[in-house]
């Protein structure tokens, strides 16, 4: 049931949280399955309506940094990238704090958390009249494309309260920083950066046998029918998903900006997902190439997982 823009909405949202159900927000990334990150009972039935690996720990939203202090040690590098980047798409891994009542089952028993103060109008209203903070990882069943529509989420859940918020602006999840003593690793590519963070905090790359973002391992952002990318022909069974101005390697239905624009590209990429899957007559999406830059690198990062 989509519930109306609206204070009554938001007022009927705070009180299903506040009873441990789930509630589906829109943020300015991809509409989230929210429930109370303080109530294991609410967290457990998030995993369970996405059907979710219990290993994949859950983004916890809140409203500022000050709120995240309640639930992970903050270091300087934290208040500095919340102070240039939230409210807005990044995520924050820190380590969890002793007394944090976040619902252990939400980092997936780790001893970090995932943090982000979302920016949209509506997930703050949200945060600010249950007074809770939400885990929500993106509403959609696990491993499949993330919803940046109200409708896109009914679809697969049809009996959730889900918040109208309408389309996502940014249209990508947003990206994942470890903060350790050494510095800053991007676990996932997303709207924010490594150019953008690098001002304000010490770069490093990830290794292999350090903590990485559980998530990040398993197929994803997936269509229910064959993806191919940076593909320059077209086969017989194929539809072209197309990007830019042309030429073309076959005729065009769908492009995701024909201008070449990386924004308008990713705040469009998973409603045309969605809806070339859902279309009869498509059998297998070609995708043509996206420049490696920018956005780019996330749409590229969000493809090749869906094509995986
Ligand atoms: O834009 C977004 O981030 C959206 C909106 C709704 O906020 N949320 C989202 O959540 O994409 P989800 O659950 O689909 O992705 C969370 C990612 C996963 O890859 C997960 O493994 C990682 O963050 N993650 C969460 N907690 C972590 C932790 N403690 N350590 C490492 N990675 C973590
Ligand atoms: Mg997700």
């Amino acid at each position: 049931m989509i519930l109306p823009q609206g204070a009554e909405s938001i007022r009927k949202a705070a009180a299903l949280l506040r009873e441990g159900k789930l509630v589906a927000f829109p943020s300015e990334t991809v509409y989230g399955l929210g429930g109370d990150a303080t109530n294991d009972q609410a967290v457990a039935a998030i995993f369970a309506a996405k059907d979710r690996p219990r290993f994949n720990p859950l983004i916890i939203h809140v409203l500022d940094i000050e709120k995240a202090g309640a639930y992970a040690d903050l270091t300087p590098e934290a208040y500095q990238l919340a102070r240039h980047f939230w409210p807005g798409p990044l995520t924050l891994i820190l380590k969890r704090k002793d007394s944090s009542p976040i619902s252990r089952l939400a980092s997936a028993g780790l001893d970090t958390i995932a943090l982000r103060a979302p920016a949209h109008p509506v997930a703050r209203a949200l945060l600010e009249e249950s007074a809770l903070p939400l885990a929500g990882p993106s509403a959609n069943p696990s491993g499949r494309i993330s919803p940046t529509l109200a409708s896109h989420v009914e679809e697969a859940f049809p009996h959730l309260a889900i918040l109208e918020g309408g389309a996502t602006s940014i249209g990508l999840e947003s990206s994942v920083v470890y903060l350790s003593d050494r510095g800053a690793s991007l676990l996932r590519v997303g709207p924010i950066l490594a150019e953008d963070l690098a001002p304000y905090v010490h770069l490093i790359p990830m290794e292999a046998k350090e903590i990485r973002s559980p998530g990040q391992t398993l197929r994803h952002y997936a269509p229910s029918k064959p993806l191919r990318m940076n593909v320059s022909d077209l086969r017989p069974e194929e539809t072209l998903l197309a990007f830019g101005p042309g030429p073309f390697p076959g005729p065009v239905a769908y492009n995701l900006s024909p201008s070449g624009d990386l924004t308008e590209a990713a705040s469009r990429l998973f409603a045309m997902l969605h809806e070339l899957d859902h279309r009869a007559e498509v059998r297998a999406i070609a995708v043509m190439s996206i420049p490696e830059v920018g956005l780019g690198l996330a749409i590229n990062d969000r493809l090749r997982r869906g094509a995986a």
